[in-house]
């Protein structure tokens, strides 16, 4: 008979070590201040604090509905003049003193700007993500901001999906990493310290399973894919003490996740035991009626309090401070369910000591914006973002001085906003350094930079970001200037020594609503690209975006490829030591590459097939292998994996076994490599994956250095979701394990799990 494994006691190797450490606050003196604060109560209040209204600039509206306690949180006010007159309003002119939680999308940095998570999450380096949401959490709580809407934890395997560029990539292990080093970031040694915010996994859960990658289309994933995949990184964020959680705003197999009570009740609350709360996001809960599931706006409030949405985010005005306190007269829902869900607003309230500091110190939070060794940071999260996908001849890095005359190609390479990706509201445009201006600020005297846009790109559907967008928006060109700016540009090139190219998206060609059918360059940037290979110069090509894009071409023709992503206020200084070697790329996709959309959904971790040996050649017009596979990335050195040892041949159900390889950095010089290694059951109660992660480090090694790496392999690497036995099983079976490089690890062994 399997041991099975509880449910808690799983992924904890991805999360351990990084759960709060720090003395929990007093639970008891929490509880009482919240029963003292609700026998004060009226029902209206009660209602108010589970309202969270956007504010995009002042109201008298909001001034009122605070001053009378008729709102418990606000989102979008940034500035901290305004958070603390709106604060000083609740906490001096409402009834019972009872201070606003002012939330924010924090998503990769406040004012200074990291690498869009889909980057950091290619670091495979938790602890320089937990870096990047530390100084993000200081930011932000230094102007009064106190709850940041991040992580967001979905799981994504069609990168058409725009939001793909906002999570950790396609991988369960990888991603629960990425949410636990997060949460630590965000909500520091436990929630309430100082300098840090309350974090918010989102959004609960399936999300980033849109049909046909579509934004906000309806999600149908089967339960054992769901356990396994999808809600992994949400458990390890819930291990690490994560404080609140966003429902999500699709219909997970038919029920919106917004309603859905077994997600919110059953699954997050019972079997995980979240102690936080739970927001909607923004108008979800009207939106239950418009998904065809509520009747009506009171249904829609009733059926998502009943679900387990505790604070309702919303425009103008919420369905729960419209209808509830009806809801309580008919019967309907009762005081009691309310009084839950303020129980826990508010006592995240206490924890986070609003009670205590409401309000903040202006001229600190200016001090605190400007602190440059963040930007520091940020750069040296975007160098350990980067990934390079190609290095043909070894083009990189390039020597200093090799080239008087470079040519800097392409629309997104001296644009500040396309630097930074989506999710970024609160940056000082000035102070980004684009490619451009990195490259420039490199090379300084030694070489002589021209530049040339060659194209311009946009979305063929504006964006409903655009308003709050402050890219510079400029006439389009006429197809006379467009002709025109093309030949330039590859004049340019013509008469340079080298080009540098810097293709991609724009920011807001990535993230929300922006989904797309196709993973083509946009607009003429092939065309573009072609026509400055052609020149027969040296050509770099560097990728600012938040998915994979189709670069067979390039893949081919090009001899440098650099994957920045969008790499933040600092991109331009990380990119260009990078290509100048003074940084060594040592990312790794965090996502299967694939060759074109045609092979979407495409993701390493698929089930073994009748017919193994022909996965590669499933289609007949096109390879059915990707592109680039997940985890690879090349290095400007070289590392060989051996020796791998498995430290018993054989083990019983519950026991752990220990797998060691060598790694050597074979190359010239001191660069990173990440160990990874990957396991395959290959029978039991139901199929398996071919591979699965389950642990990487991401170690540094000086030319000809040899290190062991060292894998723990037990229950919770071992055991599973079977869709056959509906529960989490390890079960007797022959495992295979491979360490190396990447997804496609050659270096094998094996061990047996016996009764
Ligand atoms: C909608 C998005 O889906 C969510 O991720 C975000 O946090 C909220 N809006 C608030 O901006």
């Amino acid at each position: 008979m399997a041991l099975i494994c509880t449910l808690s006691a799983l992924m904890t190797a991805a999360a351990s070590g990084q759960a709060p450490s720090a003395a929990p606050p007093d639970d008891k003196a929490v509880e009482k201040r919240v029963n003292a604060l609700l026998d004060q109560m009226t029902l209206e209040e009660k209602i108010g604090q589970l309202s969270q209204l956007f504010v995009f600039s002042s109201s008298s509206q909001v001034d009122e509905e605070v001053a009378k306690g008729q709102l418990g949180s606000l989102l979008f006010v940034t500035d901290p003049a305004s958070i603390n007159r709106l604060q000083r309003i609740a906490v001096e002119k409402s009834r019972l003193h009872i201070p606003l939680i002012f939330g924010f999308d924090v998503i990769h940095g406040f004012r200074t700007i990291f690498p869009v998570p889909i980057a950091m999450a290619a670091s495979w380096d938790p602890s320089m993500v937990t870096g990047a949401q530390t100084i993000a959490a200081k930011e932000a709580s230094a102007v009064g901001i106190n709850w940041s809407f991040a992580p967001m934890l979905d799981i994504a395997r069609d990168p058409r999906w725009g939001r793909i560029v906002e999570g950790a990539g396609e991988d369960p292990w990888l991603g629960s990493a990425m949410a636990a080093a997060q949460v630590r970031g965000f909500q520091g040694e436990h929630i309430g310290s100082p300098d840090h915010v309350l974090a918010c996994m989102k959004h609960f859960a399936g999300y980033g399973a849109a049909e046909g990658g579509r934004d906000y289309d309806a999600s149908n994933i089967p339960e054992a894919l769901l356990q396994n995949v999808y809600l992994r990184p949400f458990h390890a964020a819930v291990e690490a003490g994560v404080g609140s959680a966003m429902s999500a705003y699709m219909d997970l197999n038919d029920v919106p996740a917004t309603g859905n009570r077994w997600l919110l009740h059953d699954v997050l609350r019972e079997d995980w035991r979240f102690q936080g709360f739970v927001v909607s996001d923004a108008n979800a809960v009207r939106s239950l009626a418009a998904h065809g599931f509520a009747k009506d706006q009171p249904d829609a409030a009733a059926r998502a309090l009943d679900a387990g949405v505790d604070m309702e985010m919303a425009i103008g005005s919420t369905a729960y401070s419209q209808n509830l306190a009806a809801a309580v007269s008919s019967g309907r829902i009762t005081v009691q369910q309310i009084e839950a869900a303020d129980r826990a607003i508010l006592g995240m309230k206490v924890r986070l000591g609003l009670f205590e500091h409401p309000y903040v110190d202006e001229a600190r939070a200016a001090r605190v914006l400007a602190t440059p060794e963040h930007r520091t940071a940020a750069r040296l999260a975007a160098e350990r973002s980067a990934v390079l996908l190609r290095n043909e001849g070894r083009l990189l890095p390039l020597g200093k001085g090799a080239y008087r005359k470079i040519a800097v190609v392409g629309p997104l390479a001296d644009s500040p906003m396309d630097t930074l990706g989506s999710w970024a509201f609160q940056e000082d445009i000035a102070e980004t350094v684009t490619v451009l201006a990195g490259l420039r600020n490199k090379v300084g005297s030694q070489a002589q930079i021209g530049f040339a846009p060659g194209v311009e790109i946009g979305r063929k559907f504006p964006s409903p970001f655009d308003q709050l967008s402050r890219a510079k928006s400029r006439a389009p060109w006429t197809p006379e200037q467009a002709k025109d700016e093309l030949k330039k540009a590859v004049d340019l090139a013509g008469a340079s020594d080298l080009t540098i190219l810097v293709l991609g998206e724009t920011q807001l060609m990535s993230g929300e609503a922006a989904s797309r059918e196709s993973l083509a360059l946009p607009g003429n940037q092939e065309q573009l690209l072609e026509a400055v290979a052609a020149t027969g110069k040296p050509v770099a090509l560097v990728l600012l975006n938040g998915r994979p894009l189709d670069i067979r071409w390039a893949s081919q023709h090009i001899p440098a490829i650099l994957e920045a992503w969008y790499p933040g206020t600092q991109g331009g200084n990380a990119i260009a030591n990078l290509l100048f070697g003074d940084a060594v790329p040592g990312g790794k996709l965090p996502v299967t590459w694939p060759r074109n959309a045609d092979q979407v959904p495409i993701y390493y971790a698929h089930n073994t097939t009748q017919s193994p040996e022909s996965q590669g050649r499933r289609y007949w017009d096109e390879e059915s292998t990707p592109l680039y596979p997940f985890g690879y990335g090349l290095s400007y050195s070289t590392f060989s994996f051996s020796n791998l040892q498995v430290s018993q041949a054989e083990l019983k159900i519950g026991q752990t076994v220990e797998v060691t390889a060598e790694v050597e950095n074979t190359g010239a010089s001191t660069a990173d490599e990440v160990a990874q290694i990957y396991i395959h059951q290959r029978y039991g109660s139901a199929s398996r994956p071919v591979r699965e992660l389950k642990g990487f480090e991401r170690i540094t090694l000086a030319a000809h250095e040899k290190k062991t790496v060292r894998f723990s392999l037990g229950c919770n690497e071992l055991s599973y979701w079977s869709a056959a036995k509906k529960a989490w099983v390890e079960e007797p079976a022959r495992f295979d394990v491979w360490v190396g490089a990447d997804s496609t690890a050659s270096l094998r062994g094996s061990f047996t799990i016996t009764q």
